[in-house]
Formats: structure tokens, sequence, C-alpha cells
């Protein structure tokens, strides 16, 4: 497996390799989760190259940006065992050299939910995620479900900017006890990664609402909120029951069926998860 920095040794390795050629950026201090989504890029492409880049643009909070974990030794073990080809490793330097000023605003789908609460996030997602299409030219690109509405904002966007790779969603990995695995799940407390499968309770208690028949949004979400009521560590941010395309918050569920989220604060630890409910 190669290591790249650079962005122009990056479009030498990638120059000569016939796609169809898989891509799947992180930032690093990787889990099963992000294995995963290399599987997934390998069963849809005999080549897999993945990036490793702690984006500042994406960060609203500086304390958030500096406290994000960084293994890169260890993430290279593990893309190398999970047959990555390529890893870009660019520094900030690289990707944001001087005078960078562009932004990319995706519209209506990147306002609400996360967007309202990390103001400018996904500006940053946006132009980082470009750049690395831009330099990597994967034909796939697999991002995980777990970041629901990263995943709506780039769709949007790729078909936006008639960006040519295809978007593909990878499973949310979970641990035992249903906590998504995240990479910050590492900066909870004893006590706060106790106290967090209660994340998963309410999703599920929707999940399972859902299925004997309820539609009715409102009561989704106050029954979300009523879970997480329950464990007095978690600090709900939002609970959202909203289309699943355009993120705008349901009445009721129709056959396009909803997107289920919420974050939740456990101490200065941010968790986000969500279910998908209906037709994909
Ligand atoms: O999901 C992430 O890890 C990041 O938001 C991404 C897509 C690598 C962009 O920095």
């Amino acid at each position: 497996m190669k290591l790249v920095r650079a962005i122009r040794e990056m479009r030498e390795v990638r120059a000569p390799l016939d796609a169809p050629f898989g891509f799947v950026p992180t930032m690093g201090a990787l889990h099963a989760g992000h294995l995963s989504l290399v599987r997934r890029a390998r069963d849809l492409c005999p080549r897999v190259g993945a990036s490793i880049f702690v984006n500042p643009a994406q960060f609203n909070d500086k304390r958030d940006l500096e406290r994000y974990p960084r293994t890169l030794e260890r993430d290279l073990e593990m893309l190398r065992g999970a047959g990555c080809e390529v890893v870009f490793a660019p520094e900030p330097s690289e990707i944001y050299p001087d005078g960078f000023s562009t932004s990319i605003d995706v519209g209506p789908v990147a306002r609400p939910l996360e967007g309202a609460m990390r103001p400018g996030h996904f500006n940053g997602v946006a132009v980082v995620v470009t750049k690395l299409l831009n330099i990597v030219r994967p034909t796939h690109a697999v991002f995980g479900q777990k970041d629901a509405q990263q995943l709506a904002v780039i769709r949007r966007m790729v078909r936006d900017l008639d960006l040519p790779v295809e978007i593909v969603a990878g499973p949310t990995m979970r641990e035992a006890d249903g906590l998504a695995m995240s990479s910050r799940n590492a900066l909870l407390t004893a006590e706060d990664r106790a106290a967090a499968p209660i994340v998963w309770q309410a999703l599920s208690a929707v999940g399972d609402a859902y299925s004997r028949g309820e539609r009715d949004a409102g009561l989704l979400r106050g029954l979300m909120s009523g879970v997480l009521s329950r464990e007095r560590r978690a600090l709900p941010e939002y609970v959202s029951v909203a289309d699943p395309v355009t993120l705008v918050e349901l009445e009721q569920i129709g056959p396009a069926g909803a997107l289920v989220s919420l974050a939740v604060k456990f101490g200065a630890v941010r968790l986000i998860d969500n279910v998908v409910l209906g037709p994909r």
C-alpha cells in the first residue's frame, strides 16, 4: 500500500490505474465502521483507495478540531489489512494553500439539523469532498449512512455539479449495545459511554412504533425525546423525522419514508445517529 502526501503524486499514482476505482474518504481514527466502507468499495471495484485528512474547514469549534483523535500509524495498518492500494494523507497546507478562498453552499439540504447546529460545517465538507474527488477521481465513493445528512448533501452536490462519480452509502456499524461506531466514541468518559446506548434505544422505539403502523411524525419525535429524557447524562440537541432526500421535517410519514435522526451531547462529546424508515 502506498502512502501519498502530495496532490501531484496522488494524481500520478491514480493515472495508470484502470477504472473502476473505489474511494473511501475519512478523517482517520478508524474503526470497524470505516473498514466496512472499504469492504463495500472493494465489493464494487477491484482497486480501492482511501484518504485520511482531518479537515479543519468542517470544524466550527476549534476545540473539537484539536481534540479530534489522530492515530495515523494504526489507521494505515488497518487500511493495509483491508486491501487499500493507496492512502492519500495530505497536510492541511496541501489542501488549503495560502490564499484559498472558495466555499460551496449546497443549499437547503445543508441548512437544518447538523447544518443549523454547526454553522459552516457542510460548506467545509462540500469543499474538501469536491477537492478529494477531483484529486483521486474515483468511479465510486463510499460514505457512511451514520452521517446521513452529509450523505444527502454530497448526493445533492454531485448531482448539481455533474461530478462523474457514483456515491454509495455504507451501512452503520454498531457496538453490541447498539451504539453506532464513531471516532468520537473514544472521547466519551466511562459513565457517558455506559449511558450512550440510550441513543439507539430512542431510535429503536421509533422503528418499532413505525412497524406497528404509526405514521404521525410529531408523535414519533415525542417518543424519541421521551426515551432520551430517561437518561440524565443525555442532552438532546435535536430529534428529527424528515423527508429522506430534502430533510424537510414531516407531519406524516408517507410512501417515501423518513430519515429519523438525532444529535445528543454527553458531556463535551456530541453523538449523532439515525435510521431510515420505509423504502430507501
Ligand atoms: O465523514 C467524514 O469523515 C468527513 O466528513 C469526510 C467525508 C471525510 C470529509 O472530511
